[in-house]
């Protein structure tokens, strides 16, 4: 049963034996190899390479200015209509806000009933670029994309919050992009990102095989696996800040290594996250 895992898109096998044994790292390196071989070979939607090649290459990649000034602005009035009216409105299961010490974490679903009533922010979720985006990264037509309105307010900054450490969301290449409804400043504390940590790496290889382990032996090791904390000052010298613009599109392949940023109490973000979590070993199935 735990062999079938394997081949799923579980981040880690849950068994010391299997991961002692490398098993972890094989799901690495064969993630990796199949992509790579899609990619070169079988690639879908050639002439979409060249207009992804940045983020397909570096890991990362942001657009400014990314919709129209009138489409923006409808989509922006929408979105605080949306965010703000969530609750009356009873979302329902669409809405999660998740309290803590720290953070005041808000998000929204777009689903069906935004139709009519938020029609900027429903003709958003289909926007062709983005589907373009995930086609091409995915390399992949058939795929499950999630989409939420976010915002992120900070109330204390000295509270832990994981996603605060560089970390790898998954073993395998996997994509999120971010339209950002305001402007992210330093003190926003804007995404980090450390370019063609992507990219197969012997160092990666053997860090997968030694947190598997870690894994298999205490729950508690988060399995987005997370670098040592000593190294995030280092670490935070090499990786770029996504300081942006309203209207700006960042996109990232957070199989590579990233965090959030260190906001100042009081500062909120505003973002449209997609994302997806695809099985990379069906990739030359799922055309
Ligand atoms: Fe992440």
């Amino acid at each position: 049963m735990k062999l079938m895992k394997f081949f799923s898109h579980e981040k880690c096998l849950d068994s010391f034996i299997l991961n002692f044994l490398g098993f972890q790292v094989l799901r690495y390196v064969l993630g990796k190899l199949i992509f790579w071989f899609k990619y070169n070979f079988f690639p879908i939607d050639k002439n979409n390479i060249k207009k992804f090649n940045q983020i397909l290459s570096s890991g990362f990649d942001s657009k400014s200015n990314f919709l129209s000034d009138n489409d923006f602005n409808k989509l922006k009035e929408e979105f605080f209509l949306a965010i703000d009216n969530s609750i009356d409105e009873k979302q329902g299961e669409n809405i999660s806000i998740q309290m803590n010490e720290g953070l005041e974490y808000k998000t929204l679903y777009i689903n069906e009933t935004f139709k009519d009533k938020y029609p900027t922010l429903f003709w958003f979720k289909n926007h062709s670029f983005i589907k373009d985006y995930f086609v091409t990264c995915e390399q992949k037509k058939d795929y499950d994309l999630y989409c939420r309105l976010e915002k992120i307010l900070v109330k204390n900054d000295n509270t832990e919050d994981p996603n605060k450490d560089y970390h790898f969301d998954t073993f395998h290449n996997t994509f999120k992009c971010w339209l950002f409804i305001d402007k992210v400043e330093k003190s926003q504390g804007p995404f980090r990102y450390l370019p063609n940590s992507n990219k197969f790496s012997l160092k990666r290889l053997f860090f997968e095989w030694k947190e598997s382990i870690k894994y298999s032996l205490d729950k508690k090791v988060n399995a987005s696996f997370r670098t040592n904390k000593n190294y995030k000052n280092k670490l935070d010298k090499k990786s770029v800040l996504m300081q942006v613009t309203e209207n700006t599109l960042v996109m990232a392949n957070t199989h590579g290594l990233h965090r959030r940023g260190d906001a100042s109490i009081g500062t909120t973000r505003y973002a449209i996250q997609f994302w997806t979590r695809e099985n990379p070993f069906k990739l030359i199935l799922n055309n």
